[in-house]
């Protein structure tokens, strides 16, 4: 097992009806901003609930957060946050909103210049926030209970006039910014949220496809901690497979009867538990089908799962014999596959990966999103840019391997 330090301070409220206590765990005399999205935890009564157990405090709201939150939306909150002196944030929604929220607590405080750095640098440099907890409405991203948050910027050609203040057509070149569709992560010790209400009921209203897509997001959160090379850390290997195989059972019971409170409730703590840096705790990570994802996520719009279904199986393929071992564990422990050849084997086990993904509903090719070979290249371009020219827990993940994922997911 590899050395490892852990400390987790987000504290847990799971269950039905948790969502009363949270004016037990916001100081009193907060000035507390609610950070929501697109208006599902209004229709689903979520918000009641919360606007219930805060009835006397300090609130103000905060809506409009998108899927892949974005960055001059968030932006538009901190302003808020400032303006009205909010010490106090509550996210109520899925991990968009919770991701968002994490940046709106780290750039409120940020005095380095354009908060856009935080992206840029992981997080590097974030020293003080406003705390915050949140209210989960979606299991997928485990950012509830997590330190991790992704943020999105769109294109944008900003126009700035010359220094004359002349505009164009008058023979003065104007200045030309541009920001190309990004989509980065940041991580900060000092953005854990410091609770999360997990109540699986207010799940129930999801739509199918965002269950989907939460599952396969669990599961791959598993597969980039566990699917690298053996290290003897037993325990997490049993923690990250029975994850694994409680997503397969509570994980597809859920999906087909949205209403059983017991499969959602275990599928949300599996979602919670695969990115919660326990199972990652010790040993090698891999993480390159969450890089390789982002970018087709920033380039072509693909929900982040949907990107997932198609990178992963795709690396195990390019990269089965770098990954023979876990493998070969993954296919006996995970489903009872074992055999003489041990090619087939492997073969077999990404066989049954790729059919789960689509027995609830997942594309494992690019061409299913009528993505094609010839607009590879822009992933490779921004993978570049990104830095991302060895990834993976050998860091062999070139631009090479990348493409050659790609291309055996086309
Ligand atoms: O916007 P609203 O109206 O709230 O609707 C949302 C959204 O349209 C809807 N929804 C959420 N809860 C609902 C509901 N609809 C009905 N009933 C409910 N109870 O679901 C849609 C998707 O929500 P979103 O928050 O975008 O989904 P998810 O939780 O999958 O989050 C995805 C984002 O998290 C990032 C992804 O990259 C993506 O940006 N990730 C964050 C990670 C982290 N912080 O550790 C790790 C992950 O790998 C991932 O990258
Ligand atoms: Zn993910």
């Amino acid at each position: 097992m590899l050395n490892f330090e852990y400390q987790n301070p987000t504290k847990i409220l799971f269950g039905k009806g948790q969502i009363e206590k949270i004016g037990q765990e916001i100081p009193s005399d907060a000035r507390i901003l609610i950070v929501y999205g697109g208006g599902s935890v209004i229709a689903n009564g979520t918000m009641d609930m919360v606007r219930k157990a805060l009835a006397g405090r300090n609130i103000s709201e905060f809506g409009g957060i998108e899927p892949n939150p974005d960055y001059d939306t968030l932006m538009r909150a901190v302003e808020l946050v400032k303006k009205a002196r909010i010490n106090y944030l509550l996210a109520v929604g899925g991990g968009s909103v919770i991701d968002g929220t994490k940046f709106i607590s780290a750039a409120s405080c940020w005095e380095l210049g354009d908060p856009w750095e935080i992206l840029r640098h992981q997080g590097k440099g974030i020293r003080t926030v406003i705390p915050f907890g949140c209210v989960l409405t979606l299991p997928a991203t485990g950012s509830e209970m997590n330190h991790h948050a992704v943020i999105s910027r769109k294109t944008r050609q900003i126009t700035l006039p010359s220094a004359s203040g002349s505009s164009e057509g008058s023979g003065v070149v104007s200045i030309h910014s541009r920001v190309d569709n990004e989509k980065l992560a940041f991580s900060s010790e000092k953005v854990f949220p410091q609770f999360a209400v997990l109540d699986p009921v207010v799940t129930f209203t999801l739509p199918k496809v965002q269950i989907a897509n939460g599952i396969t997001d669990a599961f791959c959160h598993v597969m980039e901690q566990y699917l690298t090379y053996p290290v003897h850390a037993n325990l997490q290997d049993r923690f990250a497979e029975s994850i694994l195989l409680t997503l397969l059972d509570d994980g597809v019971k859920s999906y087909r009867q949205p209403e059983n409170y017991d499969s959602r409730a275990n599928l949300m703590w599996c979602a919670t538990m695969a990115l919660n840096g326990l199972i990652g705790a010790g040993v090698p990570q891999d993480w390159s089908t969450h890089a390789i994802g982002h970018e087709l996520t920033a380039l072509f719009g693909l929900a982040h799962a949907q990107t997932l279904a198609i990178v992963l199986p795709a690396t195990m393929h390019v990269r089965r014999h770098e990954k023979k071992e876990k493998l070969l564990q993954y296919a006996d422990r995970v489903w009872g596959i074992r055999g003489e050849n041990p090619d087939e084997v492997i073969q077999q086990a990404i066989s049954k990966t790729v059919a789960f993904f689509e027995s609830i509903g997942l594309h494992s090719k690019l061409s299913a999103y009528n993505i094609s070979a010839d607009q590879l290249s822009e992933v490779s371009a921004k993978l570049l840019k990104h830095g991302m020219t060895g990834i993976g827990e050998h860091s062999s993940v070139t631009l090479e391997v990348c493409e050659e994922i790609l291309n055996t997911a086309l």
